[in-house]
């Protein structure tokens, strides 16, 4: 397991719907005019081929994934009283009675997004008047009855004390923080003075120095190295089918609907910015796969966009397209 590339964990986003409006969500061009989302045939189907490229956990998003009408039925066939199933929502229709069923059926930790302690900034800021009092009663919620809580965060330079922040305050209520790069997708696109650079890495480290407990997509792997998983450790399922590194990667190598998932997975391991496993985040760090990846991106209404028609790939896969 340690010697040759295994998968460890497939993202569903479930459906592009959602009821908030957050300014800067990545999300925000996954919907797709006239076309069904994958079934649960088709996703029970990507499941198994997961799993048989050695995954063992799944996460389930969106959009917001509370809003899929067969939200139960999803989370059944991803087998959460086998495998770790998490799931990352905004909490906005979150019930006791949604909770209860989830610990039943086997699911043990819920991702509450949330990006301010001021409750009118984080509102503004997600688009969604209330946000952060029904993030609050998620937590308590999910308290009463044993689920665990994480928080993730979305972090840039300019929201990084709201960051440091949560994580205080979560440490104060029990409860476990995600940080997530912002990458420059969907409602965010082009807004590159909001990424990385060498002061605002240093600053990151110094807060994972001193929160040995927070977690990030390029925590270690399986082969105990720190770095970006995408399309080794880690691949996305977006709504109709299309795969990708990760759930913030708009480049789609593949669809589940024409081609085995192996295939697809083979195609991404062979693409020299993921074979390199940048050592954090390659969609809001690697400025090389931000301008020719991310940025051409914006030219589509509707994300992810077929890697085959980006002219770097185009130019650096020649003959092999
Ligand atoms: C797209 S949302 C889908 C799940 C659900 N609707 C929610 O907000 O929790 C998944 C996570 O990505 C975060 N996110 C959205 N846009 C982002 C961006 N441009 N960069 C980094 N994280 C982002 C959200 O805050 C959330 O934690
Ligand atoms: S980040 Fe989540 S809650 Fe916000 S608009 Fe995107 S999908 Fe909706």
């Amino acid at each position: 397991m340690l010697r040759k590339p295994t998968l460890r964990i497939c993202e569903f986003s479930i459906t592009p719907e959602c009821q908030s409006n957050c300014e800067f969500c990545y999300a925000s061009k996954f919907y797709r005019e006239g076309q069904p989302l994958l079934s649960l045939d088709e996703i029970r189907n990507t499941w198994k081929q997961a799993k048989a490229l050695g995954a063992f956990s799944s996460v389930v998003f969106g959009g917001e994934p509370l809003l899929h009408p067969q939200f139960f039925d999803i989370i059944r066939i991803l087998e959460p009283k086998k495998h770790i199933v998490t799931i990352t929502t905004n909490a906005i229709s979150l019930t006791e009675e949604l909770v209860v069923n989830l610990k039943r059926e086997g699911v043990f930790l819920i991702n509450f997004s949330l990006n301010s302690l001021d409750p009118a900034e984080n509102d503004k800021l997600r688009g969604f008047q209330g946000h952060f009092d029904k993030v609050m009663q998620g937590i308590e919620i999910c308290k009463r009855h044993g689920m665990d809580v994480f928080l993730p965060v979305a972090t840039a330079k300019s929201r990084f004390q709201e960051t440091l922040d949560i994580v205080k305050f979560a440490r104060e209520k029990g409860v476990g923080v995600t940080v997530n790069l912002m990458c420059a997708m969907g409602r965010a696109e082009g807004q590159h003075e909001e990424l990385f650079d060498e002061e605002f890495w240093v600053k990151l480290r110094a807060l994972y120095n001193a929160n040995p407990d927070l977690r990030s997509d390029y925590d270690v792997n399986l082969d105990l190295k720190v770095g970006c998983p995408a399309g080794f450790e880690k691949i996305h399922i977006a709504p109709y089918g299309d795969v990708t590194g990760c759930s913030m990667n708009p480049v789609s190598f593949g669809n589940v609907r024409e081609e085995p998932l192996a295939k697809i997975v083979e195609r991404m391991r062979h693409f020299h910015h993921f074979s390199k496993r940048h050592p954090s985040c390659i969609v809001a760090v690697d400025k090389d796969f931000i301008t020719d990846y991310m940025d051409f991106g914006a030219r589509y209404s509707t994300l992810p966009y077929p890697v085959r028609e980006n002219p770097k790939y185009i130019e650096d896969n020649k003959g092999k397209v």
